[in-house]
């Protein structure tokens, strides 16, 4: 409701000093609501450009240590891990996901080992990282099966929880998973582990320089528009989230970010759950070229971090996480 009329009333007078304008400000960006994405890669002693991301490496297992400290040191709490899985361990069915010597399982293992419980580790449940398709699941006839596919999420879900992953997030979009990996989990003992769903992810165009860090641009020759979301959509996110709460999410996770600020905003308001966003790779790329070719300003950084939490996002996943934490420390 708003009260008063210029010229008694006059906005302009919080804004016109530093001091003022935070004595006021409305939200508010601590490391505490950062999530950093950690790409894998083989081998040994290895720290490996990502071009498609200026500013982003892929590590190899050994020199987590390193990196896992800062982010540590920076008060950020969880780290996403994910694949970049050699050509030579992809097949038609993604078995690799499987392997309980996989990237991923050896780098929850090794973080678990040196760091316990002083940083949080999410897993993205999901084949593309395995198959030599591209994509999330199964394929026949072009075409992603889902049940056939659910019953492998679930065991990649399982192995994970059983090397000491934290948080369990499916992004592969398949009608039904959040249930059945809920339910195979706890049946093997594993209630405490929690599942952040990726409930709303569309079917977009921003993810495009992440599958060049993991290595599956090239193998997808198609779309994955018969799995996940239309980008014309809005209803339709909020019957994603009802189902995926109701078969036991903890938390859900809308992606890409800043183009789905309205997304967030209602999925908030609806269900009170903690509402996670990804500021995914092509958001990041595109800001991080504007600022190195001085298009754009270095602080549209937090603008775009800070917009996610105006708009009721709980955390934030960002390329930008660590850079954004020093920050806000200094
Ligand atoms: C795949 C997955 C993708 C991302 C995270 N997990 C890409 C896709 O769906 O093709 C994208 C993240 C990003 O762009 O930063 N399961």
């Amino acid at each position: 409701m708003i009260t008063g009329k210029y010229p008694n009333l006059r906005l302009r007078r919080s804004r016109k000093y530093n001091w003022s304008r935070k004595l006021v400000e409305e939200n508010n960006l601590s490391s505490n609501d950062l999530v950093y994405p950690i790409f894998l890669i083989e081998g040994k002693n290895k720290k490996q450009v990502i071009k498609s991301m200026p500013g982003i490496y892929k590590y190899s297992v050994d020199q987590l240590g390193v990196i896992v400290n800062k982010i540590i040191k920076y008060k950020i709490p969880m780290v996403a891990l994910f694949p970049s899985t050699p050509n030579n361990k992809k097949d038609k069915f993604g078995k690799e996901a499987l392997n309980e010597n996989n990237l991923v399982c050896r780098a929850i293992r090794f973080i678990k080992k040196r760091f316990r419980n002083n940083i949080g580790i999410m897993t993205d449940v999901a084949l593309d990282p395995y198959t030599t398709h591209g994509h999330d699941g199964l394929l026949k006839n072009n075409y992603v099966k889902n049940d056939e596919t659910v019953n492998i999420l679930i065991k990649q879900a399982l192995i994970q929880a059983q090397m000491g992953c934290d948080v369990i997030a499916p992004s592969d979009m398949m009608d039904g998973r959040i249930g059945k990996i809920r339910k195979y989990l706890d049946k093997n003992k594993y209630q405490d582990v929690q599942i952040l769903s990726y409930a709303v992810k569309y079917a977009s165009n921003f993810y495009e320089p992440f599958r060049d860090a993991v290595g599956s641009k090239k193998s997808l020759k198609s779309d994955k528009k018969n799995y996940q979301m239309n980008y014309a959509n809005s209803n339709e996110s909020l019957r994603e989230v009802a189902l995926d709460i109701k078969e036991g999410a903890d938390m859900v996770m809308v992606k890409p970010g800043l183009p789905y600020l309205d997304i967030i905003q209602k999925v908030n308001e609806k269900f009170k759950i903690p509402v996670l966003a990804y500021q995914v790779s092509g958001e990041y790329s595109l800001i991080k070229n504007g600022i190195n070719n001085r298009l754009i300003d270095e602080e549209a950084i937090l603008e775009s971090l800070m917009c996610f939490k105006r708009a009721g996002a709980s955390a934030i996943v960002s390329y930008f996480a660590l850079d954004i934490a020093k920050k806000i420390k200094s």
